[in-house]
């Protein structure tokens, strides 16, 4: 039975993370929430190392939200700054394992600073084939799928046939242009929502919830998750008969 589950199961190309809980894990430890976030960088130090180690191709981490902007000043200050860390201090680490930077999100509302420093490491890694690593920063799902619908509309009025738009043209106006659609979302802390993240994206991710903290989460924890991951059938909209006499062909060739 298992071995038939696995049969039908995607290989996982594409992960995506909602890395929440990094204010809770510092509360717990009498500490600033800044705490937790630093903490929670050394898990994505950890998590993309582990990415590289199974073969994972596409790793997309939810950093910053459209709607994180309404935190206190002094938060979002701290935040981009580990950003700015993080990039200065993965710089070789990424050029050496291979791994391109892919930003996704509004970045006209980032500081110029932060905006130079994304662009420089997108640059900098662009050959970069063994994982892309997605940073969503400023990212809100709606606001992509806006974005999207108007650049759409311009492309419409001038003179695209709007009957030639389908889900693949419109995929290709959103910020995730090119990158298959993730195979396995999880989210840490125990909150069990989207969040704005990815949302025309995760339409058939499967769904991965746990109550681990991400400063708390590590190799073991991604583990659990892929494993949980490979017991699940996807059938997108299919039946199980369907299924079975197409071998997993239907499912494979749906993941992306
Ligand atoms: C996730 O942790 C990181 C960001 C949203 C930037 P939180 O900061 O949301 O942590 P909690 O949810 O308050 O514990
Ligand atoms: C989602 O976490 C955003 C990121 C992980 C960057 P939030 O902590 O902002 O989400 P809510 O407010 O609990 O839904
Ligand atoms: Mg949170």
């Amino acid at each position: 039975m298992s071995e038939q589950v696995k049969e039908n199961c995607a290989p996982l190309q594409h992960l995506a993370v909602i890395m929440d809980g990094n204010g809770r894990w510092a509360k717990k430890q009498g500490l600033p929430r800044i705490a937790g976030h630093q903490q929670g960088v050394q898990t994505v130090v950890k998590v993309v190392d582990e990415c590289l180690q199974v073969g994972i191709r596409y790793l997309s981490l939810f950093a910053f939200s459209s709607e994180n902007w309404g935190r206190p000043q002094q938060e979002v200050d701290a935040l981009m700054e580990l950003l700015l860390q993080f990039l200065a201090s993965q710089r070789q680490k990424m050029l050496d394992g291979s791994i391109r930077l892919r930003v996704i999100g509004d970045r006209s509302r980032l500081s110029a600073s932060v905006r130079r420093a994304l662009t420089e490491a997108e640059a900098d890694t662009a050959g970069g084939s063994a994982l892309t690593m997605v940073l969503a920063l400023s990212y809100g799902g709606r606001d992509e799928i806006l974005r999207a619908a108007k650049q759409l509309a311009e492309k419409v009025s001038a003179g695209l046939d709007l009957q030639t738009v389908d889900d693949d043209l419109f995929a290709q106006f959103l910020d995730t242009q090119g990158i298959p659609e993730p195979d396995l979302l999880i989210r840490t802390s125990g909150e069990k929502r989207i969040s704005n993240f990815l949302l025309w994206q995760v339409a058939y991710a499967e769904l991965y919830f746990t109550d681990v903290l991400w400063p708390d989460f590590d190799a073991q924890e991604l583990h659990r998750a892929l494993e949980d991951y490979r017991q699940r059938k996807r059938r997108f909209g299919l039946t199980d008969d369907q299924l079975m006499t197409s071998g997993s062909d239907l499912s494979e060739g749906e993941s992306h």
